[in-house]
């Protein structure tokens, strides 16, 4: 199980010191659950000296496809690297909605990413209108295949795919247990065809998208639901704490 906190456009430097250090008090020793935090780009190193010698690792939230370049205000996979990211979060639907992502965008930010090996949390998920149109499994069927294209992959620890519906972040509307096993388990079935069935099957898929403690433990004992990528519940020390707790 993988349980990451997307901190998004929050926490300014003190909020994110004592935010991660209340992290790593609550978090505790988290067994055989993975866990990470991604705070904004300007907080990484901050939070990085924190978390050090603790069982929390390091992710950002965005980067840059090139490695480097004229691209003013981007980030690049040698720079997260080298402030001890070990996640990447791409393709979030966010990115998607308000900057222009595309599908071929995030194709070629994984490439990168896995160049540098950092570990991509990639982001797919239909909208409601998608869902309302029975469009919900193609969107996602198209993200993912457009996502992994031409993507190789030799270790099931070098890639994750987060599930987050658009409709259910951060409206307090989580998916059903049921629809999200559906959904991850059709996503299952794409990874196990492009990459066999032992790293298809060990492959982390996430569930986003209004997790709280108190919902957490039903979605992860869903069989495809591997951890969770929580944002406004990973704001709070203790509540991402019990998010992490339930991946028990
Ligand atoms: O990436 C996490 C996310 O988009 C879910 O946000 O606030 O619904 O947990 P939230």
């Amino acid at each position: 199980m993988l349980v990451a906190g997307n901190w998004k456009m929050h926490t300014d430097r003190e909020e994110a010191i004592r935010l991660a250090e209340a992290v790593v008090a609550e978090v505790g020793d988290p067994g055989s659950v993975q866990v990470a935090v991604c705070p904004p780009f300007v907080n990484l190193e901050v939070v990085r000296q924190i978390i050090e010698g603790t069982p929390i690792r390091l992710g950002a939230q965005n980067m840059h496809y090139e490695e480097a370049g004229a691209y003013t205000g981007e980030v690049s996979a040698p720079m997260l690297k080298s402030v001890g990211c070990r996640y990447v979060i791409l393709g979030h639907s966010e990115r998607r909605q308000y900057f222009g992502e595309t599908d071929e965008g995030v194709n070629r930010k994984i490439k990168r990413a896995l160049q540098y090996e950092l570990i991509p949390i990639v982001c797919v998920g239909e909208t409601l209108e998608e869902r309302q149109a029975g469009q919900a499994a193609a969107v996602v069927e198209r993200q993912v295949r457009a996502a992994l294209d031409g993507v190789a992959l030799h270790s099931a620890e070098a890639l994750v795919i987060a599930y987050e519906p658009v409709w259910a972040i951060g409206t307090g509307h989580t998916a059903t247990p049921e629809q999200a096993q559906e959904m991850h388990a059709l996503i299952r079935r794409l990874l196990i065809d492009r990459y066999g069935e032992a790293i298809g099957r060990a492959l982390h898929i996430l569930y986003g998208g209004s997790v709280k403690p108190g919902n957490a433990a039903d979605l992860f004992a869903q069989p495809d639901v591997d951890g969770g990528l929580i944002g406004g519940a990973s704001l709070k020390a203790a509540d991402f704490a019990a998010i992490v707790r339930a991946a028990h």
